[in-house]
């Protein structure tokens, strides 16, 4: 079946929604895919983590109802080593700035269900096979798939957006030797859990601990996120709940502080990679998100990143479908500049907090120097609040991405 629309996009992740609903806000078509099934997109445990400009852009695009109900907004973190927990307060030294932890479940569900109330049932085609994109450097790109009734498609585009994560078939669609990439592999993952019980904490923990990482999240008054450091080639058949539980206590120990335990909901291990690939557009081919780079979640910066991303590419490609190539020539500079950051920032996090298999015990007092002066110096606290609660602010990116026009 030959059909057209203005915009191609592939992947239903947080990336390619938002991206779809924005574009429909302008009054621009497009037509959204997914591999996946609409129960797993919903189910997949991921993120919790959302800038305050993340939730500004999702107020203004009318998809806060639930976010402002449920969502639990926090004003710092702690960070725990060398047998003390020490606050660290965004609100106080970035002048108010928060995060809000809201599962990234429960996004993709909301965006899912406005594609749907607005456009209808067909707003998104799930389960789909065989995904193509051709004809990337013409003014008129490809799309084709196969729905999940076998029907196979061709849809032409005015521009294609490839939202469809790091495994997907965008990047690698484009011409070798066009992108640079830049790679980093870590020497661990993370198991994580979801688990029905109470948080045991006011504010996330992130704990150094000499047999590794550990970090207390959590998704509402009632249900808790946990994840523990282990060796990236971990199976999550050795890790039973009472392994778990064990570890999870024995690396957040302090005196006069318990870890309460509840059945565990989902568990399952995660791994750790940068990677950044440049520039992000090719042709009428855009990339957004995971599908053009990936961090350590332990800044808490990938879903954030791939929300900036169609925030900035929603304009650019109004722009560019009204005849104005400006601002969609500047995307890739734009985005990369937060991607870069955020990169920096995950993967300083991440190697102050992890043991790293191996490594001497200079490198571990080299990592307590570094989280003695980030608990003590109001400057060094400072950049670490600023990065979290999202460098450079959303706002401002999307100022500049509107500069552009
Ligand atoms: P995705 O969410 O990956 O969405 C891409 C979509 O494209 C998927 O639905 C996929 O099924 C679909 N797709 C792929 N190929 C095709 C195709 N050929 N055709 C059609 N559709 C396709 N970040 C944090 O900040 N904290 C965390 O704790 C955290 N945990 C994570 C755990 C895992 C296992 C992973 C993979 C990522 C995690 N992240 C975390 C990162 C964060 O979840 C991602 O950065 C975020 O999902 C990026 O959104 P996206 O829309 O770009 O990509
Ligand atoms: C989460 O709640 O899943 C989460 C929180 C903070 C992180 C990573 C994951 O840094």
């Amino acid at each position: 079946m030959r059909t057209r629309t203005q915009v191609g996009i592939v992947g239903a992740g947080p990336a390619g929604l938002l991206l779809s609903h924005l574009l429909a806000l302008r009054g621009i078509d497009s037509v959204l895919i997914e591999i996946r099934s609409r129960e797993y997109c919903e189910a997949r445990q991921r993120a919790g983590v959302l800038e305050d400009g993340s939730v500004a852009l999702l107020r203004e695009a009318n998809l806060a109802s639930r976010l402002d109900r449920q969502g639990l907004e926090h004003g710092g973190i702690y960070l725990q080593f060398d047998g003390q927990r020490r606050h660290i307060d965004f609100r106080e030294l970035t002048g108010g700035r928060s995060v809000t932890v809201y599962a990234q479940t429960e996004v993709v569900k909301d965006l899912i269900a406005r594609r749907i109330a607005d456009s209808g049932r067909d707003a998104i085609s799930f389960s789909v096979t065989e995904t193509e994109v051709a004809e990337l450097d013409t003014a008129s790109p490809v799309l084709r798939y196969t729905d999940a009734a076998g029907t196979r498609h061709e849809v032409t585009c005015d521009a294609i957006a490839g939202c469809d994560g790091f495994h997907g078939i965008c990047r690698p669609a484009i011409p070798a030797g066009v992108l640079t990439t830049w790679e980093r592999d870590y020497p661990y993952a993370w198991l994580g859990i979801l688990a029905d019980v109470p948080p045991s904490t006011d504010e996330l923990i992130y704990a150094h601990h000499c047999d590794g990482f550990a970090l207390h999240s959590l998704r509402s008054p009632t249900v808790s996120r946990l994840y523990l450091q282990v060796d990236p080639d971990e199976v999550v058949a050795n890790w039973p709940d009472e392994r778990v539980w064990a570890e999870l206590s024995r690396r957040f120990e302090l005196p006069g502080w318990t870890l309460e335990r509840g059945p565990v909901l989902d568990k399952s291990i995660t791994p750790m990679r940068s990677f950044v690939s440049a520039p992000m557009r090719y042709g009428r081919l855009f990339l957004a998100g995971d599908a053009a780079h990936i961090v350590p979640p332990t800044g808490a910066k990938g879903l954030n990143l791939a929300l900036a991303d169609v925030a900035v590419l929603a304009p650019a490609l109004d722009a560019l479908l009204h005849g104005d190539e400006q601002p969609a020539a500047g995307y890739s500079a734009t985005c990369l500049d937060r991607v870069w950051r955020s990169t920096h920032f995950s993967w300083w996090m991440t190697t102050m907090l992890h043991r790293t298999p191996g490594a001497d015990e200079m490198t571990t007092q080299l990592q307590l120097s570094q989280l003695r002066y980030v608990t003590s110096s109001r400057a060094a606290a400072t950049s670490l609040a600023e990065n979290y609660t999202g460098w450079p602010p959303l706002s401002r990116l999307r100022s500049h991405a509107d500069q552009d026009r």
